[in-house]
């Protein structure tokens, strides 16, 4: 089947009901997004479909044909990084950083929809778990590339 990932169409040889996850890891090599708990819980393996952030363990590749899929190896590149990879970096955001591609694109998502968002918008979007902790920081790096006050 067809796909766009990243903006390039791809191809591949999948069953339509194979998660989204193991074919962009396992037939497409884009090892960014993480494998975690595989039922919807954890958000490690959030990737963006249409600009929203959805939890690709549990996405269907046949559901996605023909839409935007964009994984954190897109977010943005080294020399033209995303604001919030930029915000990331200041604020030290990662410990382990097993969690953090899935946060960084549920925050992307987040910023589209909600430019100056609330602790609450952040509360409400953010529903990723970091076993590291790192909420506070994940939080102010948010602020801190929306240029919101902490
Ligand atoms: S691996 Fe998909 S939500 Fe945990
Ligand atoms: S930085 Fe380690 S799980 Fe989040």
């Amino acid at each position: 089947m067809d796909l766009n990932v990243n903006g390039a169409r791809v191809q591949v040889d999948a069953d339509a009901a194979m998660p989204l996850l193991w074919v962009l890891r396992d037939l497409l090599q884009l090892t960014g997004t993480k494998y975690g708990c595989g039922v919807a819980a954890c958000g490690a393996c959030t990737v963006r479909i249409d600009g929203q952030a959805v939890r690709s363990c549990v996405v269907p590749v046949g559901s996605v044909a023909g839409k935007a899929i964009q994984t954190i190896e897109a977010l943005g590149t080294p020399a033209r990084p995303h604001a919030l990879q930029v915000a990331w970096i200041a604020e030290q955001v990662p410990q382990c950083g097993y969690c953090q591609s899935g946060m960084l694109m549920a925050a992307a998502a987040l910023l589209e929809k909600k430019p100056k968002p609330t602790d609450a918008d952040i509360d409400e979007a953010i529903t990723n778990i970091c076993r590291c902790g790192t909420y506070q920081r994940v939080r102010a790096a948010i602020k801190r590339a929306a240029g919101v006050k902490t």
